[in-house]
């Protein structure tokens, strides 16, 4: 009986707005009823999302009489806003003092923790450890729904392969692969299999799509890219988060074949919808549709119509949804069912996270105490940060260094908390976090450590100013630099190892924060020459958000671990490293170049025509005049306190027939003096195909923990999906003929075997 009536108010749901979509969603009856009573006004006010500000500010423009706007049925969600408290008065004002009393979206950006920051995501993508990743994913999500926030704008999954866009931070890098295994991690994590659970909010794919190829790495810049590049090098990991389940899409800021994200039908809906099979709904990002004027799109209600036309669900601060899109309906420009479908969308994500039968269900004051900043979350911060860090250079094995050593520890970022969080960390508290010179105190209080700040991030003021816009990050001091340089020295002269810490204030990457000289800071530069011409072994602590331009540095007589912008327990992950009792074991995820000329640079490049012989020059070769081809570091790269060797690779088949997987199998031993964690990458190439190939793609990888002379023989499974590609016609095929794999610790793996597709 009961089946029967939902058959039937199935059917009716079908009946009443009858577009190939919406026959795909399983319509829920609570959404359908409501619906029906709603007016154009009341489904418009849901597609509008508002941050009153007052919070935590994410953008340039705040809302105004919000409290206003709710009560009269004109939002359907609020960001930037939290607090189990705050949230319950929002929420009683949208339940109680609106007609239909429909709950409030509580979005937040939460992007590498939420109060228990984490390493920003492009550190935290080295570790290459999926179930780390979504774990912090997952603590993120207890912590935020125990402040009342139940949807996060994250995972950003763009692919960026040009350091200079400042949000490079925010992603997993530059390889669709792994950034797909990444995307899906976080996916898991913020929403597990069950949104109705108060530890789970709805997760948001973004930035969709395309926004990590704005051009000259300017941020919000035109993209132009082939379907054939889009399809198999930059959409992937927006898909595997759909795959994954995320429920929420947020469109980028930048154009896509001509037409902004926001307001472009071919990507909203005709890709997302009819050929992913997306259910959930799409948010513009911050003002994105009123930027689409000044795109040359036309005015409000031009852009506003065209978004919604297009697939956009929800309006994210702008409001031109909620001031034209009547208008546009008494016009005959937009039709009342489009709105309907959008309001559904956003009902159905209401319904799902229980709101429907709980809006207070995020509002429990005894959960922050309970749930946030404990000691297992900050455990796991650590043991993130550790992981996340890449050694790029051991100068006559200097590290692991004595807990009893003599330390000068100089450098800006040495004694600084508000660096540590890092870039998009804005609901974290840098004064919680532990600074380097903290961590080292802590993890060996019998070494002696003097410290000095040697030298400020930048002298440059005007430069200054703009990387302070969150507050102090980059602190000239009053001291001249050459007292400061001073003071390094004459810490150093006793010291038996100077460690420095050096590189970007937090805000010198992220959002808005592009760079056209991603260098060392000469500020830094000088101090980091000056020690190097000590004579004692100095080991750089270099902190970024993004891959810098090394090159001089790399030459001189130091070691360097890269340590990103660790998060707030940074100085207890660093010392860790530093002392030994962590093994460094994070890869790089993004390909640092020799110098900006180099731009793009990524691991899986094709071959071109003429492809240069070597390194060395001949005319008539795809070769610059000053500089090699190769990075400076290549993609996948890291060292070890330990060695690790690679031998007997194997195919379990030298002919596979369409469809079928083959195994890989490699015999890897830790060689070196310590225990340690070894990322085996396999990288496939595809000899002969009908599009010009990439010479290596990366398409698997395993962490390895292999004790001091142990041999662990690893299998890695290329699954029939990993040899495909899409074609000229965009169809995922793969084409009959030889590959030829690589098995090694990074993308320039020599150990090679070959197998055919029949
Ligand atoms: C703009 C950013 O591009 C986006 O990532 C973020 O989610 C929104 N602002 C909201 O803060």
């Amino acid at each position: 009986m009961k089946n029967t009536l939902r058959k039937f108010l199935l059917f009716l749901a079908i009946a009443s707005f009858g577009t190939a979509v919406a026959q795909k969603q399983q319509a829920i009856p609570e959404v359908e009823a409501l619906l029906k009573k709603m007016t154009l006004e009341e489904k418009i006010g849901q597609l509008n999302l508002l941050t009153p500000g007052g919070g935590v500010a994410t953008g340039s423009v705040v809302s105004k009489n919000v409290e206003e706007k709710i009560k009269a049925g004109n939002v359907g969600g609020l960001f930037g806003v939290s607090g189990p408290d705050k949230i319950r008065q929002a929420q009683e004002i949208a339940v109680k003092k609106t007609r239909l009393g429909i709950p409030l979206l509580i979005g937040s950006d939460i992007i590498h923790g939420y109060k228990t920051t984490f390493p920003t995501p492009l550190g935290l993508s080295s570790s290459w450890d999926m179930n780390l990743i979504e774990q912090t994913a997952q603590i993120a999500a207890k912590e935020a729904t125990a402040d009342g926030i139940n949807w996060n704008f994250s995972p950003m999954v763009d692919i960026a392969r040009d350091p200079r866009w400042g949000r490079i931070a925010e992603g997993a890098g530059e390889d669709p692969y792994l950034g797909s295994q990444v995307a899906k991690a976080m996916v898991r994590g913020y929403q597990q299999k069950d949104l109705t659970n108060e530890a789970t909010m709805i997760a948001t794919v973004k930035h969709f799509a395309l926004y990590g190829a704005s051009e000259g790495g300017r941020d919000y810049n035109t993209t132009d890219m082939s379907r054939v590049r889009m399809f198999n090098e930059y959409l992937p990991p927006y898909k595997a988060a759909i795959d994954a389940g995320a429920e929420s899409v947020m469109s980028s800021f930048n154009d896509v074949d001509g037409v902004p994200a926001s307001g472009n039908k071919w990507l909203l809906t005709d890709l997302l919808r009819d050929k992913w099979g997306f259910e959930g709904f799409v948010v513009s990002d911050y003002t994105s549709v009123n930027e689409m004027i000044a795109h040359g799109m036309g005015d409000l209600q031009a852009v506003s119509a065209l978004s919604i036309n297009a697939g956009l669900d929800m309006d994210m601060v702008g409001e031109g949804f909620l001031t034209t899109l009547k208008k546009s309906v008494d016009e005959g420009k937009v039709s009342e069912e489009t709105i309907t479908q959008a309001c559904r969308r956003i009902l159905v994500a209401k319904y799902k996270l229980g709101l429907f039968k709980d809006p207070y269900k995020y509002s429990d004051s005894k959960r922050p105490k309970r749930d946030i900043l404990t000691d297992a979350n900050k455990n796991l911060a650590r043991e993130a940060a550790r992981k996340s860090f890449v050694l790029f250079k051991n100068e006559n094995n200097t590290l692991p260094l004595s807990k009893t050593a003599k330390i000068a520890l100089v450098g800006p970022l040495a004694d600084s908390k508000n660096n540590m969080l890092g870039t998009w960390a804005p609901t974290g508290d840098p004064q919680l976090s532990v600074s380097i010179l903290e961590g080292l105190k802590n993890v060996a209080p019998n070494a002696q450590i003097t410290y000095a700040k040697g030298a400020n991030i930048s002298n440059d003021s005007s430069f200054a100013k703009k990387v302070n816009v969150f507050g102090p990050r980059l602190e000239i001091s009053e001291e001249s630099p050459e007292a400061l340089l001073a003071e390094a020295l004459k810490a150093a002269e006793n010291a038996d190892v100077i460690v420095a810490v050096v590189g970007e204030a937090s805000e010198m990457s992220g959002e808005a924060a592009s760079r056209t000289d991603i260098s060392i800071p000469e500020s830094q530069k000088v101090l980091i020459r000056e020690l190097a011409k000590t004579g004692k072994p100095v080991v750089l602590a270099l902190m970024s958000g993004r891959p810098l331009v090394i090159t001089e540095e790399l030459d001189l007589p130091v070691s360097i671990l890269q340590i990103w912008h660790p998060g707030i327990e940074a100085g207890n992950a660093v010392a860790d490293v530093l002392f030994g009792d962590y093994n460094p074991s994070g890869k790089l995820t993004a390909t640092w170049p020799r110098n900006v000329g180099q731009i793009p640079i990524y691991h899986s490049e094709k071959n071109t025509g003429r492809p240069a012989p070597s390194e060395d020059f001949e005319k008539f070769k795809s070769q610059y005049l000053d500089a090699p081809n190769a990075p400076l570091l290549a993609f996948g790269f890291g060292l070890s306190y330990t060695t690790f060797d690679y031998q007997n690779l194997q195919v379990s088949k030298k002919e596979i027939a369409q469809g079928e997987a083959i195994e890989v199998r490699v015999d890897v031993t830790n060689t070196g003096a310590y225990d340690g964690t070894e990322i085996v990458q396999l990288y496939l190439h595809d000899v002969v195909r009908s599009l010009t190939p990439p010479m290596r793609t990366l398409k698997g990888f395993e962490n390895v923990f292999l004790k001091k002379g142990e041999t662990k023989t690893v299998v890695l499974t290329l699954e029939a999906d990993d040899l495909k590609f899409y074609n000229g016609s965009l169809d995922f095929v793969a084409e009959a003929g030889e590959f030829e794999i690589f098995v090694g610790g990074d993308s320039n793996a020599s150990l090679k075997e070959t197998f055919t597709l029949n």
